[in-house]
């Protein structure tokens, strides 16, 4: 039985026709109908239109939203929440004046978290994780990539990426998973990061492969973690095993990963902080998603990535939260979509796009979410009475969500 949603003040996101993004120009286009109706059916979209048209046969449920809009919940397309404590140790550290990448020289960042894991049960990892992804789902997520990449050993990696299994199988919203063993060099690899890349390549990728654990393969390409020919020889070898890339490039230095990930057909290049011309240039008419991480800009007080030079430029761009301990420890997509437009000057409708159908893509979840198009499934927001759908990211500091719907079903 179908469930109508009525006198809906505005349906946001409306694309009659599914599309894969949206980019340039476009991204400044938000579809919408004002007074509409959506009817779902077995989790899926099955109609809309404006109110004049709304059907009248007996509805299992019938919810009316006077006041208030519905749109596509958040697609959040790169974070790290499965992980192990938390280090706000390094948050004071920070405070008092020490870089991200000194605390990482001093053992701390990625090989802390790393340590941490390591000395976590599966089970107590699921629990943590868990407890992450529902509040997100709060938070009006409705799609998310996880990945791995805070194990740095073969039992490590595969536990983190069982637990993203696990996660996959017991809740209702789509998750996709990413290897990133090639997210720092382990202390026993110190002086031998070949050997480190050898281990993944022969040892862990193989068991990753053969669980399908993964669908995506990514590395921290960046000075002091992975060079471009580090990349690219996981890249290669992620592909043998159909593994697409979706990496981490130019969050502090540009050193030619966003070319290496155009090279090998990456799904997306994600952070892009460190842009320059010939970056923004490598991406155009490419099918690579450029993903842009406000909240870590935020967190690190970072320079923020350029949308409105990758925008102008053609571009498309996708926003995600990054959740991770290190560099943005909040997988709260609001204030993301809010951050984009306050500190990137995006606009409202750039902002939501980008939050919506392109981090669906960069999921490869575009036939599927991200848009209110028939057949696709009814992962939905509904707000609180608000005025316009510009009061979402201007409102900050709070959500204006009502309720949230995962495959038609009302999370909260
Ligand atoms: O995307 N930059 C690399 N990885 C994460 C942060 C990792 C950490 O500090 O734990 C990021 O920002
Ligand atoms: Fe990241």
């Amino acid at each position: 039985m179908a469930t109508l949603f009525k006198n809906i003040k505005e349906l946001i996101q409306v694309r009659e026709a599914s599309i894969a993004f949206v980019s340039g120009k476009d991204m400044n286009v938000l579809p919408t109908i004002k007074g509409a109706f959506l009817v779902v059916e077995d989790g899926l979209i099955t109609d809309f239109g404006t109110m004049e048209n709304c059907p009248s046969n007996d509805f299992y449920e019938v919810i009316d939203a006077t006041g208030k809009m519905i749109l596509p919940a958040w697609c959040d397309s790169h974070t790290h929440m499965v992980y192990a404590g938390n280090r706000e140790g390094e948050f004071v550290d920070r405070i008092k004046g020490l870089s991200y990448e000194e605390i990482a020289k001093n053992g701390g960042g990625i090989l802390n978290s790393a340590k941490k894991l390591q000395e976590t049960s599966e089970s107590d990892l699921y629990d943590q994780s868990k407890a992450r992804l529902e509040e997100v789902m709060r938070l009006g997520t409705g799609a998310v990539e996880i990945k791995s990449g805070y194990g740095l050993t073969l039992e490590s990696e595969l536990k983190m990426l069982r637990v993203i299994k696990c996660l996959q199988e017991n809740y209702p919203i789509e998750i996709k998973a990413t290897f990133l063993g090639a997210h720092a060099v382990p202390e026993t690899y110190k002086n031998d990061k070949s050997g480190y890349l050898s281990l993944l390549i022969d040892k862990v990728l193989p068991k990753v492969a053969k669980e399908n654990l993964a669908q995506y393969i990514d590395v921290f390409c960046e000075t002091g973690y992975f060079t471009v020919t580090d990349t690219e020889r996981i890249l290669k070898a992620g592909k043998k095993y159909g593994l697409t890339p979706k990496i981490h490039v130019n969050q502090f230095t540009a050193i030619g990963g966003v070319q290496a990930g155009v090279k090998f057909n990456a799904l997306s290049v994600d952070h892009l902080e460190i842009m320059r011309d010939k970056d923004i240039n490598a991406l155009k008419n490419t099918a690579t998603m450029p993903v842009a991480l406000p909240s870590c800009s935020y967190f690190l007080s970072i320079p923020y990535a350029p949308a409105r030079q990758m925008i102008d430029a053609g571009l498309p761009l996708a926003l995600a939260t990054d959740y991770n301990p290190g560099s943005a420890p909040s997988g709260n997509m609001n204030f993301v979509v809010s951050t984009a437009c306050i500190k990137m000057k995006m606009t409202p409708e750039e902002a939501i796009n980008a939050a919506t159908i392109n981090g669906a893509y960069a999921m490869g979840l575009e036939n599927k979410l991200g848009s209110i198009t028939k057949g696709k499934q009814a992962n939905l927001i509904l707000t609180k009475p608000i005025n316009s759908y510009g009061f979402i990211p201007y409102a900050f500091g709070d959500n204006q969500i009502e309720s949230v719907f995962i495959k038609g079903k009302e999370i909260i």
